[in-house]
C-alpha cells in the first residue's frame, strides 16, 4: 500500500480530516481534505465534524485549532514547526506594553501562543487585519507580534497603531531589489505581496493580500503574469488551478523551514499513533477562544 492509500485508510478508521496551509510542501497540499490560509483554516477547524484534526501548519494554528475545538482531538504531525515570528512576543511583555498604554485594545495576529491571544481583545490575520481594527471603538492599537502588518494596517486606518518588533524571517528575505528585477523581466506582470512583506515591498505592490486574498485575485484578474511576493509554497496552488497564467517567485529565498516540515510520512505517524496531541490549559484557552471568535465574528477582509 502507497502512501497516499495509507492516509485515506487511517483517516478513514480515525474519523480524520486533514487541514493545511498554503505554504505546506506540494504532496501534503495535495493530500489534504482544505488548503487555505490562515482564516480558512481557522473557519475550517471550526465547521468539520471530524473527531480527529490533523493540522499541517506550524504551532500556532493547531493550538488555536485545539483552542476552537477542546471536544476534537488536534494533531500537529511535526511540533519542531514552529513559527519564529510567534516566538517574538510573550505574554508577560505583552502584559507590560498594555499598562502602558491603559486606553489601548490589543490586536493580535494569529501568529501568537495562546497565551498571547488570551492577553488581547480580538485576534485578526493578514486577510482581516484593517477590517479589525476598524471594527474596535478604541482609538489607539497596540498591534502585536509583526511589525510589518502593524505599519500596513497604520497606512489604511485613521487609528493609531502602536507597532510590536516582531517579524517573519521568511518575508524578509524579500527585498525591493528582488521585486524591481523581476518586474524588469516581466513587465506586464502584476505584483502581489504578503502584509508580512517590509514597508518597501509593500510599497512597490499592485496589491496586498493575504495568500487565500491572492488566490482569488490571480483566478479572478484578466492579468495573465503575476509576481509573488510571499512564501514559495503558494505557487504550487496558484500554478495548479491557474494553468493558463504564469506566476513568478519575486525570489527563491523565501521558503519558511517550519512549514516544510510536515510530510506523508509524519501524517500517517500522527494517525497511527495519536502524535502530538495539542492541549492549551483550560483557563487560557477560554480567554484565546475569545478573542478568536471575535474575529471570526468580524470575517474576511479581502
Ligand atoms: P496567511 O496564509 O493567513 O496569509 O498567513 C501567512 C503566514 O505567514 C502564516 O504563517
Ligand atoms: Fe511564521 Fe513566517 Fe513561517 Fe509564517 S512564513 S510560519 S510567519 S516564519
Amino acid at each position: 500500500m502507497d502512501q497516499l492509500e495509507k492516509i485515506q485508510q487511517l483517516k478513514k478508521k480515525r474519523n480524520a480530516i486533514i487541514l493545511a496551509h498554503n505554504y505546506q510542501r506540494a504532496d501534503v497540499q495535495d493530500v489534504a481534505d482544505f488548503v487555505g490560509d490562515s482564516f480558512g483554516l481557522s473557519q475550517k477547524a471550526v465547521a468539520s465534524g471530524a473527531a480527529v484534526i490533523v493540522f499541517c501548519g506550524v504551532d500556532f494554528m493547531a493550538e488555536s485549532a485545539a483552542v476552537l475545538n477542546p471536544d476534537k482531538i488536534v494533531l500537529m504531525p511535526e511540533l519542531s514547526a514552529q513559527c519564529p515570528m510567534a516566538a517574538m512576543i510573550t505574554p508577560e511583555a505583552l502584559k507590560l506594553e498594555k499598562q502602558k498604554h491603559p486606553g489601548a485594545a490589543v490586536v493580535c495576529y494569529v501568529n501568537t501562543s495562546a497565551a498571547v491571544k488570551a492577553e488581547s481583545d480580538i485576534c485578526c490575520t493578514s486577510a482581516n487585519a484593517v477590517k479589525v481594527v476598524n471594527s474596535l471603538d478604541e482609538q489607539e492599537i497596540i498591534f502585536v507580534p509583526d511589525r510589518n502588518l502593524a505599519l500596513y494596517v497604520a497606512a489604511n486606518t485613521k487609528k493609531k497603531i502602536i507597532p510590536w518588533g516582531g517579524y517573519c524571517p521568511t518575508h524578509h528575505l524579500i527585498l525591493p531589489g528582488d521585486i524591481l528585477l523581476e518586474k524588469e523581466e516581466h513587465p506586464d506582470a502584476q505584483v502581489l505581496v504578503h502584509p508580512e512583506c517590509r514597508p518597501d515591498v509593500v510599497a512597490l505592490a499592485d496589491k496586498v493580500l493575504s495568500t487565500a486574498g491572492m488566490l482569488k485575485y490571480a483566478t479572478q484578474s484578466d492579468a495573465r503574469e503575476f509576481i509573488i511576493g510571499t512564501e514559495l509554497g503558494l505557487l504550487h496552488r496558484l500554478r495548479k488551478e491557474n494553468p493558463q497564467k504564469k506566476f513568478y517567485p519575486a525570489t527563491a529565498y523565501a521558503v519558511c523551514p517550519n512549514m516544510k516540515m510536515n510530510t506523508l510520512g509524519s501524517i500517517i505517524r500522527a494517525l497511527e499513533k495519536n502524535e502530538h496531541v495539542i492541549k492549551v490549559p483550560e483557563n487560557i484557552r477560554k480567554k484565546a477562544k475569545q478573542a478568536l471568535d471575535r474575529m471570526l465574528e468580524a470575517g474576511r477582509g479581502d
